[in-house]
């Protein structure tokens, strides 16, 4: 096996540095606090969703009592579609200095539990219209076909990138070709497990709080936070996704990770 001798890439050695441009920490600047910003934001946004569930919606069950099994609903796409997801998006630009292989496989793995998460909360959300007496009708909201079309784009995404980056024998060059296609459907997933969220939330406050929702009662203020801090978590991680300067520089052993496949 022939190893192409590792090239530094312009951007990634300071001694390549032209004398306007600027420095790696210069680009960076921000992202770190941005981050643990976008974490707390992210966390807070999880135990504002498990207060409401439990304290104002009766906690929760499973098939027994699929009012409650709703429960999981609403907490399980927070943590898996919405706070998971941002962190799998983020990982590479996160975790710069580990080796890209290994980030491929956290990516994936984080994206997977998102998937399970995804997958026990749509049951529970189906129970709830199956299990009880009558029965509702399924998928007839915004809500639900918004949902499941962001979730089947968050798995077509799962497909494709597993086989475009794990599988040995596909050429870099359509790998490299196909990265942009990942990182905006990637993120146009997100916003729309985002909309998703805050149409599920409105529906769900107009059914159970009825005209009381107009009285500015605790729970109806409550949905009304956790949609803003849905939207709040939701910008913070599509910016720092989107913004150039945050990428993560190609290391020496990415080139050479390259070459050993392409050989
Ligand atoms: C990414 C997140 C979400 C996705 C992909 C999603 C998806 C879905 C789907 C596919 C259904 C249809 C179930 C059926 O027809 O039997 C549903 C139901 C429901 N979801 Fe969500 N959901 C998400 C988050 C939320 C959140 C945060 C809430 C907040 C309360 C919520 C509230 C509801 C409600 C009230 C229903 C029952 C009524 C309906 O079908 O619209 N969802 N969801």
């Amino acid at each position: 096996m022939r190893l192409r001798k590792p090239q530094l890439s312009a951007s990634s050695s300071d001694m390549d540095q032209q004398p306007n441009q600027p420095t790696q920490a210069q680009l960076l600047e921000g992202f770190n606090v941005l981050f643990g910003i976008t974490e707390l934001v992210g966390i807070f946004l999880i135990i504002l969703v498990t207060v409401w569930v439990t304290h104002f919606r009766g906690g929760f069950a499973w098939t027994s009592d699929p009012g409650h099994e709703f429960n999981w609903h609403p907490l399980l796409m927070t943590i898996g579609l919405v706070f998971l997801y941002s962190n799998g998006m983020l990982i590479y630009r996160t975790q710069r200095t580990v080796r890209k292989r290994r980030l491929k496989l956290v990516h994936a793995g984080i994206m997977i539990f998102c998937l399970l998460c995804t997958i026990i909360g749509l049951i529970a959300a189906f129970d709830s219209h199956n299990l009880v007496n009558p029965p509702k009708p399924n998928m007839y909201t915004l809500h639900s076909w918004v949902g499941l079309t962001s979730v089947l784009l968050f798995c077509c995404q799962w497909v494709a990138g597993m086989i475009s980056f794990l599988y040995p024998t596909i050429q870099p060059h359509l790998r490299e070709a196909y990265m942009p296609l990942h990182v905006y459907f990637g993120t146009a997933g997100f916003v729309g497990v985002i909309a998703a969220c805050l149409i599920g939330l409105n529906e769900k406050a107009i059914w159970v709080l009825k005209s009381s929702y107009s009285e500015f009662i605790d729970e109806g203020i409550l949905i009304n936070i956790i949609g803003l801090v849905f939207i709040i978590f939701g910008g913070l991680s599509v910016y720092m996704v989107s913004q150039n300067r945050y990428k993560r520089l190609p290391r020496p052993e990415d080139e050479v990770l390259l070459a050993e496949r392409s050989n």
